[in-house]
């Protein structure tokens, strides 16, 4: 049986005071919760703050992207190095935004999801199609696309101790939530992509579902064979919303 995670992507949003009010709640609201994995991803410059509140506690802690590099001239940029520094277990790695707003290739992505992996921190892996994609019918073909970057990069036991997040593009801060069967179908296409190459680490392997999560949807979307959890962006920012979407998984 595969734990669910959810995971919180709070994206570029916060001051060091809401966020410390939105890490707070969440750990308090954590405690009761057992057979659910919970992490949260801040913005960097809040990962200090957030994981000196989440120490000991039930809610891990991740961050937003890593750099390529491991340390040097490049400026603006965090190592996975840093980030583990800092006490994180998770990276999210190729999220759609890194990818199309800042020209993140697939190759760009699996040097990272490696370097992730290398530093011993758990990438949570995106993938998804956009809604043109999904319109021309070739949503798998882009999946499988994404995922054997990473193959061709790290081998057949690539996946191994990772995280994917299934997040069509086209449901992600939209409101438009990909359909429990929608969702489930592409999830079990993953799941059987990645059994192409290692059967177990398939079976093992966490795949949660991205896009417009919230209390409302969150049960009937895990509760799907092949759904994992959740990456929640929106719903994330409230304690309350983010710890029902946890509740929604158990
Ligand atoms: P959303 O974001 O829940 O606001 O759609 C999800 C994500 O981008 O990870």
């Amino acid at each position: 049986m595969r734990t669910p995670l959810v995971a919180g992507n709070w994206k570029m949003n916060g001051s060091r005071a809401s966020v410390k009010e939105l890490i707070n709640g969440v750990v308090a609201g954590a405690k009761s919760l057992s057979g659910v994995d919970i992490a949260v991803c801040p913005s960097t410059i809040h990962l200090a703050d957030v994981t000196a509140i989440a120490a000991g506690s039930n809610v891990a802690v991740g961050s937003q992207d890593a750099c390529t590099e491991l340390k040097g001239a490049f400026t603006g940029e965090t190592s996975i190095e840093m980030i583990k520094d800092m006490g994180c277990q998770y990276a999210i790695i190729g999220h759609s935004e890194r990818r199309t707003l800042y020209g993140e290739s697939d190759d760009i992505v699996a040097k990272k999801f490696a370097v992730v992996k290398a530093a011993g921190v758990t990438p949570i892996f995106c993938i998804g199609e956009t809604l043109e994609e999904r319109e021309a019918n070739i949503t798998e073909d882009v999946c499988a696309r994404q995922i054997d970057a990473v193959f061709a990069a790290q081998g057949d036991d690539a996946f191994a101790g990772s995280v994917i997040a299934y997040e069509p593009v086209w449901a992600i801060g939209t409101g438009k939530t990909a359909s429990p069967e929608q969702a489930q179908a592409v999830h079990a296409f993953i799941r059987q992509h990645i059994a192409k190459h290692n059967a177990d680490i398939a079976e093992n392997t966490q795949i949660l579902y991205g896009g417009s999560m919230n209390p409302a949807n969150a049960k009937d979307l895990m509760g799907q064979a092949d759904i994992d959890g959740g990456l929640i962006g929106g719903a994330s920012l409230k304690a309350d919303d983010f710890l029902a979407v946890c509740q929604a998984g158990l």
